[in-house]
């Protein structure tokens, strides 16, 4: 059926790290069926444990990577130098794709981009445009480096839009496509409404709180891990804090863990958003959680100075707080709305750009 010169486009769908699995799930799907290109996975393995990676794999429905970078953990220079020279050794050798659709703000988004521009390949920038204004955050850096090298820029907020217009990105370059982490959510919703992961915590509905920390200025020094469990403490509900790795060698020496937290291992996606979605409210350090919250209408406190992603406080259920406010703030939790086309459609937005970009 499909004849623009009968080759088929070979895409890339760049993931490495937790959050990035549930950007590229929907965008496989939505793509995979298509004989007009020939969607392949590439997982630099910057997340490797079965729970951050493999479990979001199975839980989405996503078949192994076409192909696996091994890149693993190290400091930030070593993994984005070992990204970017595993990556262009694949386009190279291998498989040299037509676009390279890129993800979020890990490393590999920065390492894969650098890398595929170099030989002249086509780049996505997929949620493309958020700033924190905060460089020291390696996200940050990140972002705008994606962003400055990268073809297209999909956004997901009205915001992206100004900030890359005020970077000098030509108008043409950027779509406001939507929010796909919101896809990830509708395509999973049955699977994740039938779940009731509360019980097995012993839990009611809306009666306790999730704590997630991840970000290195929150839990890599002792004193400010355990400041913030401190703070959780007094809390009056009970605390579920699934534990990132990166948290979990300073929780060791934590001397005294409060009594109301319930401190597990990290959870797969279905688990994960079924239990925050029958929260009372979540407090966090993530970027992803701030917009899955902003969408279920669940209050979340963000324990950050800055966020990337401000339409999840203008509009959404988001607020940002410290360690010395955040008992207060908590207090007068807000619900907010959904910001416009985090509606579920972001990935056939996307698709029916990316056919007629390299088709034209
Ligand atoms: C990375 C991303 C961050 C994202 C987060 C989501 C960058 C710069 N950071 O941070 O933006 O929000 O993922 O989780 O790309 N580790 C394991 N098992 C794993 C993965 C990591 O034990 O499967 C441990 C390693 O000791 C590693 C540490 O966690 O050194 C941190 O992992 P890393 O991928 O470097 O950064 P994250 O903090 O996960």
């Amino acid at each position: 059926m499909f004849s623009i010169n009968n080759t088929k486009k070979v895409i890339h769908l760049i993931c490495a790290a937790r959050p990035n699995f549930m950007k590229i799930a929907p965008l496989y799907h939505s793509l995979k069926n298509e004989d007009w290109c020939d969607v392949q996975i590439v997982h630099t393995g910057q997340h490797y444990d079965y729970q951050m990676s493999q479990a979001f794999f199975d839980d989405l429905g996503l078949p192994s990577s076409h192909h696996h970078l091994c890149v693993g953990s190290g400091s930030h220079a070593e993994q984005t130098a070992q990204t970017m020279v595993a990556y262009e050794k694949l386009c190279l050798e291998k498989d040299k794709p037509d676009l390279v659709v890129v993800v979020g703000d890990v490393n590999a988004t920065l390492a894969c981009s650098i890398a595929a521009k170099k030989l002249h390949l086509k780049i996505a920038h997929l949620e493309a445009g958020l700033r924190s204004f905060d460089r020291t955050m390696p996200e940050e850096i990140n972002r705008i480096v994606t962003d400055s090298i990268c073809d297209y820029h999909w956004t997901p907020s009205k915001d992206a839009n100004e900030n890359l217009l005020r970077e000098g990105v030509k108008p043409k370059q950027i779509s406001l496509v939507g929010n796909i982490m919101i896809d990830a959510y509708c395509m999973m919703k049955d699977k994740i409404e039938q779940k009731e992961i509360y019980k097995k915590f012993g839990l009611n509905k809306q009666e306790y709180v999730i704590l997630t920390l991840h970000r290195p200025v929150n839990v890599d020094s002792q004193k400010c891990l355990t400041e913030i469990l401190e703070k959780s403490s007094a809390i009056n509900k009970q605390v579920v804090f699934p534990v990132h790795p990166r948290t979990k060698k300073n929780l060791e020496a934590v001397k005294e863990i409060p009594k109301n937290l319930i401190v597990i291992d990290p959870l797969g996606y279905i688990d994960f958003i079924s239990l925050v979605s029958n929260a009372a409210y979540v407090i966090s350090d993530s970027g992803g959680i701030q917009e899955e919250t902003t969408y279920l209408g669940i209050p979340c406190f963000t324990l950050r100075d800055t966020t990337e992603r401000p339409v999840t406080i203008t509009m959404g259920s988001n607020q940002l707080v410290n360690v010395n406010n955040l008992l207060n703030k908590i207090q007068c939790p807000k619900r907010g709305f959904v910001p416009p086309l985090w509606d579920g459609k972001t990935a056939e937005r996307i698709k029916k750009i990316i056919r007629e970009e390299l088709y034209r």
